[in-house]
């Protein structure tokens, strides 16, 4: 039979220790591949047990730099052959899986050299022909082209709405503003997600570009709803937002016209890192569950000549795509951003 393992890579996730139970997990994301020994351990029902339920990924994550690089990989590809693994699925966000693709189209020659250099026999490699990837998305990001959500969105957006309502109570106890700065790194989905789940009042993100005159339209839109009678104001800015390149919306501007402009007493909270822990909700546990299962099912369903597959959500099916297609198309989307060319940007995230 496969001997699978499972790693996890990039940030962690809420919902990702749901997608581990198989045959072997790898501790520590691709470092624990490349330092193999008793990073890579087999797993019995009684080592995950209750692991559904947990934030975070209880196997470890790593941003590794030593797989980056070729000889990285191939110490990795030996402790695997070693291990006799023959099959990988990885959690992890676009940068992660590029590296899972990149270690499965050098595997032959990775095995040769193995050969070569004394470090394995050819009988050893006679059965690692092939490495056998699968991807799964896990991000809280939701980042990547051809999936409706990656492995943790919804945990943190839930986390965002938590403490947005919790900031509430002082904004209509005060009559105050709170500008929010929440994650999503080059993506406006939480920012966007959260400020319509929570009534924001106006919302920064990076695929949609503040207007030329957005400054008098924020503040005419926030003095608009003070006269209807809003006690609070809230205005939800992605991180993404202030990147130099493009719209440069920082928290502290808002604060400060809000403040000038406007004559309200505002504060800037920056959510950080609550908002990629604490338990997964439902729906990414069932996420990583079935995804988790479609990805044995893709191992065991493999040839060598089909393209390493990623699992996806589409429409609430989960379904296998070609693991390099939503890469190349996820860089696509992040290029027309660069350029400013949010139509063919929105256009991108929306043909999927
Ligand atoms: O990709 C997840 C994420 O939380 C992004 O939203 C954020 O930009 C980044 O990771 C923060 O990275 P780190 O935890 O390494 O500071």
């Amino acid at each position: 039979g496969k001997r699978i393992a499972v790693l996890t890579s990039g940030g962690d996730s809420a919902g990702m220790s749901a997608s581990g139970g198989v045959a072997y997990a790898v501790y520590e994301g691709y470092q624990g591949l490349v330092d193999g020994g008793s990073m890579i351990k087999q797993m019995r029902w009684e080592d995950v047990r209750g692991w559904l339920s947990e934030g975070g990924t209880l196997i470890g994550t790593a941003r590794c730099k030593a797989f980056m690089e070729r000889a990285g990989r191939l110490t990795a590809a030996n402790n695997m052959v070693e291990k006799g693994i023959d099959a990988l699925i990885i959690c992890g966000g676009d940068g992660s899986l590029t590296g899972a693709d990149k270690f499965r189209s050098e595997w032959p020659g990775l095995m040769e050299e193995l050969v070569s250099t004394g470090r394995r026999t050819e009988n050893e490699v006679k059965h690692h022909k092939h490495l056998n990837i699968v991807g799964l998305v896990g991000s809280i990001d939701n980042d990547l082209s051809g999936t409706d959500a990656t492995i943790g969105c919804y945990s943190s957006l839930e986390r965002i709405c938590q403490s947005i309502d919790y900031i509430d109570a002082t904004a209509f106890s005060h009559q105050r503003a709170f500008v929010i700065e929440v994650m999503g790194r080059h993506c406006g989905w939480l920012a966007l997600m959260a400020g319509v789940s929570c009534g924001a009042d106006f919302v920064f993100c990076p695929e949609n570009p503040p207007s030329e005159n957005w400054e008098e339209e924020m503040c005419g839109i926030i003095k608009k709803h003070r006269e209807m009678g809003k006690r609070k104001t809230i205005v939800v800015v992605a991180e993404g937002a202030h990147d130099r390149q493009l719209n440069h919306i920082s928290p502290t501007m808002v604060k400060d016209l809000l403040s000038n402009k406007v004559g309200l007493d505002t504060r800037v909270t920056t959510l950080g890192h609550v908002q990629r822990g604490g338990p997964p909700c439902a729906y990414d546990r069932m996420l990583a569950t079935l995804q988790g299962v479609e990805a044995v099912k893709a191992v065991l369903e493999s040839r060598p000549e089909t393209p390493s597959p990623v699992i996806c959500i589409v429409e609430n099916k989960i379904v296998r795509k070609p693991l390099v297609d939503a890469i190349a198309k996820t860089k696509e989307v992040a290029a027309n951003i660069a350029r400013k060319d949010f139509a063919a940007a929105m256009k991108g995230r929306d043909a999927e």
